[in-house]
């Protein structure tokens, strides 16, 4: 198992109150494999993806786990992310033409 999500939530405080973007999802991905979330347009696919990165908004509140080789991320100091991304982890983000460019290798 390269990735185990359990428990998994994130959300915001507004006004006093929390939004609730993400309640508590589980799942495992293993090595070559190929996992798809899907889901409509809110439902928290870009928070989960960034999450698994390290890159949660800082203002956002996260419970559960996120295990990425055996390793807690979710409590992983920015230090050791940043050498995670990049040789461990690639994200391609929303806009894939900024992040497919041939011109940036
Ligand atoms: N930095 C933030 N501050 C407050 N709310 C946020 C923030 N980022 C995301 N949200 C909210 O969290 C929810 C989930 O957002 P997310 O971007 O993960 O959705 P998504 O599934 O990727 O949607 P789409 O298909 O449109 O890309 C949305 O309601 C969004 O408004
Ligand atoms: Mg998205």
């Amino acid at each position: 198992m390269i990735l185990s999500v359990r428990d998994f939530a994130i959300g915001f405080q507004r006004e006093g109150q929390n939004l609730v973007a993400v309640d508590g999802i589980s799942f495992d991905v293993e090595a070559g494999e190929t996992f798809v979330i899907i889901g409509e347009s809110g439902s928290g696919k870009s928070l989960t993806g960034m999450s698994i990165a390290g890159l949660q908004p800082p203002t956002a509140f996260v419970s559960g786990s996120i295990r990425f080789k055996d390793r807690e991320m979710l409590k992983r100091p920015d230090a050791e992310l940043r050498k995670l991304r990049g040789p461990e982890i690639g994200l391609i983000y929303q806009d894939p033409l900024s992040s497919l460019n041939p011109v940036w290798p």
